[in-house]
């Protein structure tokens, strides 16, 4: 059994010391130990993207490169500054890829949401004008069961400005027809 020690996570602009195990990965010291729980467990090995957050040197402005948080040691992230979904808004509101997706529809259960937003967050700040081969290769580690992937690269191409939303969510609800206005007799039902 390998002893616990003391580390220093530097999380969305903050500084964390914690006491955790060697083995401790990073996905489990945000969500268990820093209560961060918008990076999601998902298959746990580095498969789904789930866990996807962004790192890059400590000092660094930059957001940095997308990570997969379930297969790294939290001793080993202590040179990173991370940014999980939690630190993406920004002073000025939701970062332009979470109003996208929000604009576009992009999402149903939720759980691939927050990584396929941090995803395509580094991709958009290493390359701004992205192709849709681009945005699908840059996604590529990112799974979701959901939406069919389609209105999520939309959502990309909207939060580069290269396109704007086909349909915007959540979609107006269709007039009633007329037979629905007219006034309904309503019987009481006595047990
Ligand atoms: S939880 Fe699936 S890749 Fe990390
Ligand atoms: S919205 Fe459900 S897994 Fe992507």
């Amino acid at each position: 059994m390998q002893k616990s020690g003391l580390i220093h996570l530097w999380i969305n602009g903050e500084d964390h010391a914690l006491a955790v195990p060697a083995q401790r990965t990073l996905l489990e010291a945000l969500r268990y130990d820093l209560g961060l729980t918008g990076s999601k467990q998902g298959c746990d090995k580095g498969d789904c993207g789930a866990c996807t957050v962004l790192a890059a040197p400590r000092g660094s402005t930059a957001r940095g490169e997308a990570i997969l948080a379930c297969i790294t040691l939290a001793i080993d992230a202590q040179d990173l500054a991370i940014t999980t979904i939690e630190g993406l808004a920004g002073p000025s509101g939701l970062d332009p890829v979470q109003r996208a997706f929000a604009d576009c529809g992009a999402l149903q259960c939720g759980f691939c949401q927050p990584g396929m937003m941090l995803s395509a967050r580094a991709l958009l700040d290493r390359t701004p004008l992205p192709t849709l081969p681009q945005i699908q290769e840059a996604l590529s580690g990112n799974l979701c069961r959901c939406t069919g992937y389609t209105k999520i690269y939309e959502a990309v191409q909207v939060a580069a400005g290269l396109r704007a939303p086909s349909q915007r969510a959540p979609v107006q609800s269709e007039r009633a027809a007329a037979s629905d206005s007219k006034a309904q007799t309503v019987t009481e039902i006595v047990p």
